[in-house]
């Protein structure tokens, strides 16, 4: 029997072969045995929000609305985990088995069974424990993308570029949707009952959505927390690069903090990175990096320059960097990058920690790597594919455009007015 045979044809066909030749996961194969309730979960469409509707729901709370809104969580949560079971299962029998994919499948698979099987939440002590319920499972969750990373960089010889790409953006895609659901629904709640007030931030939110994000703000923190990296194989991380902020500086919006910082905090990453090598050696200040705001009718544009050499050699075209292939991208199969995936993968906490979470990471420890595991996530190479999806999760965009021998602009757009739907693919 072939090996890349897709799995979910091999369990409808030949049962018996598949659970024999399944010894390296038998779980995951007897799983697809299981796959009434999952095909039922698998035919409802999915009911995607606006960030604009997230918003409008959260804003004014009493108990109705909040077991409402956990009750969406419960209900809808189950049915996107359910197709993105069901693409893993799509997959050939060799990926899906593979380190890493076949621990992302039983992560979902019993994250599954657990929403199918929660009761209906009918007041604000169930939904208490319904919170309890989803912080345990967000937590359970957090190696997932080191897990799906090194899973399909391993896999990648098996799947065809354009195939894994669409696999992968999928899988992330619906991984934060579902993420953001749950987070908001758990700030939400918090805000209620009076655990967390919202005018303990600095910003006005509703739920986990800022609804007067400072871009200047967001981006002046994230150059502060890369001052601070000691930038290892770099060497001279004492000479700071200067971050020079400008354009529309007064622009505020309603946005998901913690994406647009990921975004703003790889770019200024990379910068800093290619900056500080094109001048190795050189006595001449560090050229800066410049980070202009663009306040447009529908979207916020941002766009990060740098001096640091381009994008040079490292692959044929600029978006091959949000590749998962090997092919698109060579990084991906080298030992190193799998090794701090494997790392990653089995880290519990702080691989994963917003920029906020660093910054506090480092007022308490001078070595934000160890603590946040900020170093291993430079090397993971998921950076810019995961930047990506970010910007793209609500109608956004990232492009990076070389001018190679000079250096790189890259270019975020983020929509402004909250209008459109997540960008899962159902
Ligand atoms: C994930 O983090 O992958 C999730 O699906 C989270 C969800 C189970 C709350």
């Amino acid at each position: 029997m072939s090996r890349l045979s897709c799995a979910s044809t091999l369990a409808r066909k030949q049962p018996y072969t598949f659970i024999k030749c399944s010894r390296r996961n038998e779980s995951t194969a007897l799983h697809f045995y299981q796959n009434k309730q999952l095909e039922l979960y698998a035919s409802k469409e999915p009911k995607p929000m606006t960030l604009r509707q997230l918003v409008f729901f959260g804003r004014s709370m009493d108990e109705d609305r909040l077991v409402k809104s956990a009750n969406y969580v419960r209900t809808e949560l189950p049915v996107r985990i359910a197709h993105r079971l069901r693409d893993l299962q799509k997959l050939p029998y060799i990926v899906v088995t593979q380190e890493g994919v076949a621990k992302v499948y039983e992560l979902y698979w019993s994250a599954f069974e657990k929403f199918r099987k929660y009761p209906p939440i009918t007041n604000l002590q169930e939904n208490e424990a319904f919170c309890e319920f989803l912080v345990k499972l967000l937590d359970e969750h957090a190696t997932v993308i080191p897990n799906l990373s090194l899973g399909m960089s391993l896999s990648s010889p098996n799947l065809a570029p354009d195939e894994l790409d669409t696999f992968m953006r999928r899988m992330l895609v619906s991984r934060i949707s579902r993420r953001v659901l749950a987070q908001h629904h758990i700030a939400l709640s918090q805000v209620f009952a009076g655990k967390h007030k919202p005018w303990d931030s600095s910003e006005p939110n509703v739920g986990i959505i800022t609804t007067g994000l400072n871009v200047k703000a967001s981006i002046e923190k994230c150059a502060r927390l890369l001052r601070y990296q000691s930038l290892d194989a770099e060497g001279n991380a004492d000479t700071p690069v200067e971050v020079i902020v400008e354009g529309d500086i007064g622009m505020r919006f309603s946005y998901i903090r913690e994406h647009l910082e990921y975004i703003v905090f790889e770019l200024l990453k990379n910068s800093i990175r290619a900056t500080r090598l094109k001048q190795v050696g050189s006595e001449a200040p560090l050229t800066p990096i410049r980070a202009t705001i663009a306040a447009g009718d529908n979207a916020v544009g941002i766009r990060i320059s740098d001096q640091g050499g381009g994008l040079r050699n490292q692959v044929q075209h600029p978006s091959d960097l949000f590749s998962f292939s090997h092919i698109r991208n060579s990084t991906r199969m080298e030992h190193s990058r799998l090794g701090s995936l494997r790392t990653a993968s089995s880290y519990r906490k702080g691989v994963w920690a917003t920029v906020d979470e660093q910054l506090e990471n480092w007022k308490r420890s001078p070595d934000p790597e160890k603590e946040a595991g900020v170093g291993k996530h430079s090397s993971m190479g998921i950076g810019l594919p995961m930047s990506n999806i970010f910007a793209t999760y609500f109608g956004g965009s990232l492009e990076l455009v070389s001018l190679d021998g000079y250096g790189t602009d890259a270019y975020v757009r983020l929509p402004k007015l909250g209008t459109n739907l997540e960008a899962v693919n159902f």
